[in-house]
């Protein structure tokens, strides 16, 4: 019994007296999704064997079969040639027991100091990092993607909207860089988290510490951690740094939700203000004439489950006391799957960004209906000296008489305008243009082209201080 039990988990086995049944193996294992971590576990282990060999706890000898052991553990599961076992529980189990079958006792050393519990607090952090990184990468792409789209459209007009009614022209640029403005900040959201996330956990141990006279330091500096985990208790056992992560990473999906959102609509073809490369979207098996947006469709609805991972990791902590809990391993999958729709969202909205094709007379179109110039009129009529709420009053009546008549403002003669206002003049028809509305908001954070040109290049000036 024993025997076969040390066969199956040599690492916590001799205590037990039967082995745990295969459906308690399956439920406890993790090795099926965290061996996505490897390359952290083996980073970690390499910079704790370095500094455990540097403090003279295991000879340089030891760390040089460490060292060569890793190097083909590498290859292997690089070649796809590594056999993960179940039996193993674990990534990091699985790897040391490799680690001990190519060289023998100095693997079985490298656990020195050490306990899993510190050993995933770490590889989490470093997969996390990485994640950040390369987030941090395709938020970058994306951001110079839109300002592309917006230089293109800095004077394309089309109707900016609230409560989805027509309320008043804008240049597509400038709604293009409200998005790089958003994502703006979740790249700052991104990189403020990463601070948090770049602490190092390892020497903690199982929770207490360790009595071998350990370098936190030098390990901390080794894998590019700014600063250990101060407390050990606190460094094995929470993860607020992942649930940073996965909101950071929800407002991301968010603000990529609420594009997506628009982009659905502006295809439409009751709307018809875009078009988006076919190869974005898919056709339909019944209806031969439909050419969908899947993408931007798809981007929505998987905005809800990085939404839920928020929640699951949220609430996966919240009744945990300190310090390490099995309960812990559920955070991987969540954090995994964050990470990967992340990014591949990411990475197909950057590239899909350039595959869109503005449509200018729909988007003309629809901003010379609904009366979008109205509020240049009461603008006008306070600069003759009217007070405003007068003047919202004066036009109110016009539009209402335009609503009559089926006619845009712009389209009412002299003298009809004049019978609601004496204020009223003939410089009064180019304020009433589209043009002329777009252009006469003309101040930091507005619409004219102007400001959409001056708002690009201080974007371009950022992403290039960023890259
Ligand atoms: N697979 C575990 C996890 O993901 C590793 C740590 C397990 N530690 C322990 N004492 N059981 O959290």
């Amino acid at each position: 019994m024993t025997a076969q039990l040390s066969k199956k988990s040599e690492a916590w086995s001799a205590r037990f007296n039967e082995p745990v049944s295969d459906l308690v193996k399956r439920y406890t294992a993790s090795v099926f999704f965290d061996k996505r971590m490897a390359k952290a576990d083996i980073q970690g282990s390499l910079a704790h064997a370095e500094m455990l060999a540097a403090q003279g706890i295991i000879s340089a000898a030891d760390r040089a079969e460490i060292e060569r052991g890793m190097a083909q553990i590498s290859a292997e599961i690089e070649a796809g040639q590594f056999e993960w076992l179940l039996d193993l529980e674990d990534v990091h189990l699985n790897i040391e027991k490799r680690l001990t079958e190519l060289v023998g006792d100095a693997g079985k050393r490298l656990h020195t100091g050490r306990s899993r519990n510190d050993q995933v607090a770490t590889d989490i952090r470093l997969y996390v990092r990485t994640a950040i990184d390369d987030i941090l990468e395709l938020l970058h792409a994306l951001r110079s993607a839109l300002t592309d789209l917006a230089e293109k459209n800095a004077d394309t007009i089309l109707p900016g909207f609230t409560h989805m009614q027509v309320a008043q022209p804008i240049t597509f640029g400038h709604h293009m860089l409200a998005y790089v403005e958003m994502f703006g900040r979740d790249a700052e959201r991104m990189a403020d988290c990463r601070k948090r996330v770049n602490r190092l956990p390892l020497g903690a141990a199982a929770l207490a510490g360790t009595t071998f006279p350990i370098d936190r330091m030098r390990v901390a500096s080794t894998l590019g951690f700014d600063d250990v985990c101060h407390n050990s208790l606190d460094a094995v056992s929470d993860r607020d740094f992942a649930i940073e992560f996965t909101a950071a990473a929800s407002l991301i999906m968010m603000h990529v939700s609420r594009m997506s959102e628009e982009l659905v609509i502006w295809m439409s073809p009751r709307v018809g203000f875009i078009d988006i490369a076919d190869r974005f979207c898919t056709g339909s098996s019944i209806m031969p004439q439909k050419k969908n947006p899947d993408v931007p469709e798809l981007a929505r609805g998987k905005t809800g489950r990085v939404y839920g991972h928020l929640m699951g990791l949220l609430t996966l902590m919240k009744g945990q006391p300190l310090a390490y809990n099995k309960d812990n391993q559920e955070d991987k999958e969540p954090l995994f799957d964050t990470v990967d729709t992340v990014v591949d969202t990411l990475r197909i909205f950057a590239d899909m960004a350039g595959g869109i094709s503005v449509k200018p007379e729909a988007m003309r179109a629809a901003a010379l209906q609904g009366y979008a110039t109205a509020t240049d009129l009461a603008d006008y009529l306070v600069k003759k000296g009217l007070p405003f709420r007068d003047a919202h009053e004066v036009v109110a009546h016009a539009v209402r008489a335009c609503d009559g008549l089926k006619i845009d403002l712009a389209e009412m003669s002299l003298e009809q305008l004049q019978a609601y206002s004496p204020l009223i003049s003939d410089d009064v028809f180019a304020v009433l243009t589209l043009e002329g509305s777009v252009a006469a908001r003309d101040h930091v954070g507005g619409t004219a082209p102007a400001q959409v040109r001056k708002a690009i290049a201080r974007v371009r000036a950022q992403l290039a201080g960023e890259a």
